[in-house]
């Protein structure tokens, strides 16, 4: 059988081993990425102050190397090729391209200069080509996160690093070099609901403790109302201890405060006169149990004008629409039943066609969740696939006389090795993991040269 995966993050590499390792079935894999790199958040979105997590990485090496896989980076479904070309040269379709669009948080001033959502600031100091350009103005002292998840701590825990923090990973060379500059000297996380409601967890949470200039500040009264245990092993237990020993602790001298506030929902960016965020409006807040037993936020009517010169919203992503692949607009994920890709009217199946990862589910889950969710779907394309390898399709390569046709330049996987050496050495020179190339025209022509 052969089959497309279009999409190169965890997702997408465990779909293609748990294909490619069955002894029932041979399957031959074609992966597609629109970037020239694979991998997808791993080394996208995972933050540079994180680099053991990358390490996963080594466990798709293996997945590529095995001989019925081929990786075409610089293929983008939707632009090079389209969903129907595919259906002609596969007998299965797997997509797993991740959510990356940003959610909205649908109040006046969002989209003006200084309100950057966290896809554009996390892809810019990751080197994601497409917000490479982002204009990131770090000239003012005090910055509002919004969301309460662990994106949100990873934007605020680099916008507060030290340049020697962030020297030694593979944070963009020109994020670096504005974050060295940077004025920014007072974050603060906004949770529109309370602290035994967040999504981060503890170890994130208390990373803050640990950073060279930076003092994790809760004011007691945020954490009002809350039992805070003595013990107990729950993420919202621990991150309960956590907050509160930030409640209790000394204000040190570090130069760089980050405050967790709960309880606020912003309701509108404010303009300076220059056009730019100059404030936040927040509403106060107050939980309301549902009949399911579910915690929502109300608004109080109180509001509050915090003073903040730049706004972050980290509230969720969504899946990005595809000419020609279904799309559920409420959930904003592929259409699909368990990993199937449906009609999202109908719900009717469309034959052969699967999706995993984020696109299927909504942007929810550790790298690690997808081994066993992917796995889960290729069941399902195994059983449904049995007899269609009888299917004629076109020889292998005719998809690549296509695509070059179209002056697409195809990146195989060692191409991306070569390029991986590339960028290791770069690094090299600045103590770095890596210093990565964030130009697709660049990683193209650094592979016309080696
Ligand atoms: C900022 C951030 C930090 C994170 N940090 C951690 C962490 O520290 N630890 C952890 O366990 N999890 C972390 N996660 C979660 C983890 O990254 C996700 O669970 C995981 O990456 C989702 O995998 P995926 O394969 O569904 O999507 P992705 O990793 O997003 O991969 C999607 C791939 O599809 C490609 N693609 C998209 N559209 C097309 C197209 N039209 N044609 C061809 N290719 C296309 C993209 O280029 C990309 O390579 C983090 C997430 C974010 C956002
Ligand atoms: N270091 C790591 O391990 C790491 C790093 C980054 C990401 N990740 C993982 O990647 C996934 C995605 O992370 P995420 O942070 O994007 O998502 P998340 O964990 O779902 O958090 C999203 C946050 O945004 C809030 N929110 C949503 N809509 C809002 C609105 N309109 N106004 C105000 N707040 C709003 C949510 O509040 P409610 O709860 O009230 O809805 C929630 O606090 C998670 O599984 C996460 O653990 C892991």
């Amino acid at each position: 059988m052969r089959v497309a995966i279009i999409g190169s993050g965890p997702a997408g590499f465990y779909a293609a081993e748990a294909l490619l390792r069955r002894t029932d079935a041979v399957v031959h894999v074609d992966m597609f990425d629109r970037l020239p790199t694979p991998y997808g958040l791993v080394r996208g979105g995972v933050a540079p102050d994180h680099q053991s997590i990358k390490a996963v990485t080594r466990v798709y090496e293996k997945t590529a190397a095995r001989p019925t896989f081929r990786f075409m980076g610089n293929v983008c479904l939707g632009r090079d090729v389209t969903v129907e070309e595919l259906r002609r040269h596969y007998h299965q379709i797997v997509y797993a391209i991740g959510n990356e669009d940003d959610r909205r948080l649908g109040i006046p001033g969002e989209g003006m200069p200084r309100c950057t959502p966290a896809t554009v600031f996390i892809g810019w100091y990751n080197g994601h080509p497409d917000y490479r350009d982002a204009k990131i103005d770090l000239s003012v002292s005090r910055v509002a996160v919004v969301g309460n998840g662990n994106v949100a701590i990873d934007a605020a825990r680099i916008l507060l690093r030290t340049p020697a923090e962030l020297e030694k990973t593979d944070v963009a060379a020109h994020a670096l070099e504005v974050l060295r500059h940077s004025q920014v000297r007072e974050v603060f996380i906004l949770g529109r609901r309370g602290p035994e409601q967040a999504a981060f967890t503890p170890v994130e949470l208390k990373e803050f403790g640990d950073m060279e200039d930076v003092d994790p500040i809760v004011a007691p009264e945020e954490l009002a109302g809350c039992v805070i245990p003595e013990e107990g092993s729950s993420q919202q237990e621990k991150n309960l201890r956590v907050l509160q020993s930030y409640a209790t602790r000394q204000t040190g001298a570090k130069a760089k405060k980050l405050y967790l506030r709960f309880l606020v929902s912003p309701t509108e960016i404010i303009a300076g006169a220059d056009g730019k965020v100059a404030g936040l409006a927040l509403e106060k807040n107050r939980l309301e149990v549902r009949q399911d037993g579910s915690v929502s936020a109300r608004g109080t009517g109180k509001i509050e004008i915090l003073d903040v010169g730049m706004v972050l919203p980290a509230i969720g992503f969504a899946a990005k629409r595809i000419a020609g692949v279904p799309y559920d607009e409420k959930a904003k994920i592929i259409a699909n039943e368990d990993g199937r890709v449906v009609d999202p009217a109908s719900r009717a199946v469309i034959a052969n066609e699967y999706v995993v990862g984020w696109a299927r589910t909504g942007p929810q889950g550790l790298i690690g969740s997808h081994k066993g969710a992917s796995a889960h779907v290729v069941e399902h394309m195994i059983a449904d696939g049995a007899g269609l390898e009888a299917r004629e399709l076109p020889d292998r390569e005719d998809i690549d006389a296509l695509l070059r046709q179209r002056k697409v330049q195809i990146v195989s996987f060692s191409d991306w090795k070569r390029l991986d050496d590339v960028e290791v050495a770069r690094g090299e020179l600045r103590g770095a993991p890596r210093d990565k190339v964030v130009d697709v025209e660049a990683m193209l022509a650094l592979l016309a040269q080696h």
